[in-house]
């Protein structure tokens, strides 16, 4: 969340106190009154919104908003620039300094209330957006954690699941939050211990009644939120081992009693575990992996989304590609290469 100040620059005392009037009550802010002085306050207090004077005496706004995304630890925070001039080619460079918004002087409170709630609105959402991601990424790492593969698989089968999603018909956004879900359909493995996951060779069947459990744990813990994201992601945890002819677990649901995003999750998971190395098994080449999937159509699959899956194979593929060269020999992640 941010909790950064609001850094107000200005050459002009009485402009500073004006920022002051309007914004004091409700902000804590940070006032500077040149370039120079703004740049080392926001090193110091990291802001959460900066409003920029453009003509000052020295550097000017432009040159100091140049000079904040020059740096790493202020590139990301918001300006926006206070100014007399109105003329268009001023609003120009000031968006392509980087600004977000352009209020004209002289100010008007109400405007200029708004805006700064506005851009610190803004602020929070990524923040918050930020945080989703950081939570999704470590459910899918504490399913995974005793487990052979902790990184790439859970990435690669969620992009898997998306570009199917899309397939059979699922509008962009939904098919995105499917991805998102995707990485914490195994969160539930936290709960196995040890031996059963990291066990060489074939379970014992009280092994494997244990094994099971994984979809309920998972639906447990990930059902407590609200969210539309972890909801679907407690669907998809629950169901992914469900079988299209009732022969899944763990309630032996069958046909479109199984949530379609798990019907779609069982496609993408099961493509990736025969194509990797597991604990207990080694990798299979891709056309005995698609051969065995065209096998299991109307048995464990849904006929329908074998076909999709099929039909989107160049997609997939691709999609493996760029993952299967981001995996390093111990399973874990290379950052993204621009
Ligand atoms: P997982 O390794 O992520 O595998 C996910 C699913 O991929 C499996 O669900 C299964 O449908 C498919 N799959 C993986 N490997 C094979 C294979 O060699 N042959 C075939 N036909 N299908 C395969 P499933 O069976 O419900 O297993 C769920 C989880 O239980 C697995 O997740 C894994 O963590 C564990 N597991 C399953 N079998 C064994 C085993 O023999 N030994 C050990 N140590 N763990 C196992
Ligand atoms: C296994 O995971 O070893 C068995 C997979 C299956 O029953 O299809
Ligand atoms: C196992 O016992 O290891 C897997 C059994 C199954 O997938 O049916
Ligand atoms: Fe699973």
């Amino acid at each position: 969340m941010p909790t950064g100040p609001i850094l107000c620059v200005d050459d002009e005392p009485n402009n500073l106190a004006l920022f002051r009037q309007i914004l004091g009550e409700d902000h804590r802010l940070v006032l500077a009154r040149d370039g120079l002085q703004a740049l080392r306050a926001a090193e110091k207090h990291s802001p959460s919104l900066i409003l920029l004077d453009v003509e000052m005496p020295g550097m000017d706004g432009y040159e100091v908003a140049w000079a904040l995304k020059a740096q790493g630890s202020t590139e990301h925070i918001p300006i926006i620039f206070v100014t007399a001039l109105d003329r268009e080619v001023d609003e120009r460079t000031g968006f392509a300094s980087g600004g977000v918004d352009y209020i004209t002087k002289p100010v008007s409170p109400f405007i200029l209330r708004a805006r700064v709630n506005t851009h610190l609105s803004l602020v929070r959402t990524s923040a918050l957006n930020r945080s989703y991601q950081d939570a999704i990424q470590m459910l899918g790492i504490a399913g995974h954690y005793n487990d052979s593969d902790t990184g790439v698989h859970i990435w690669r089968m969620a992009a898997y699941a998306r570009v199917l999603a899309e397939t059979v018909g699922w509008d962009p956004e939904r098919a995105r939050l499917l991805e998102q879900a995707a990485p914490m359909h195994d969160t539930g493995k936290i709960g196995i211990p040890d031996e059963i996951l990291k066990k060489p060779g074939k379970l014992s069947p009280r092994e494997w009644n244990t094994m099971k459990r994984h979809t309920e744990i998972g639906f447990e813990i990930l059902s407590r939120s609200k969210a539309p994201l972890f909801q679907l992601a407690a669907e998809v945890a629950l169901n992914h081992h469900e079988r299209w002819d009732g022969s899944g677990y763990p309630h032996g649901l069958s046909g479109s009693q199984i949530p379609e995003s798990a019907r779609i999750v069982a496609v993408a998971d099961v493509f990736d575990a025969l194509a990797t190395r597991r604990p207990y098994k080694d990798p299979w080449p891709l056309d005995v992996v698609i051969s065995k999937i065209t096998e299991d159509s109307g048995s464990h699959f849904e006929p329908r989304m074998v076909d999709a899956f099929l039909a989107c194979m160049p997609r997939i593929l691709q999609v493996k590609t760029h993952w299967d060269q981001r995996e390093t020999p111990d399973g874990d992640v290379l950052p993204e290469t621009p």
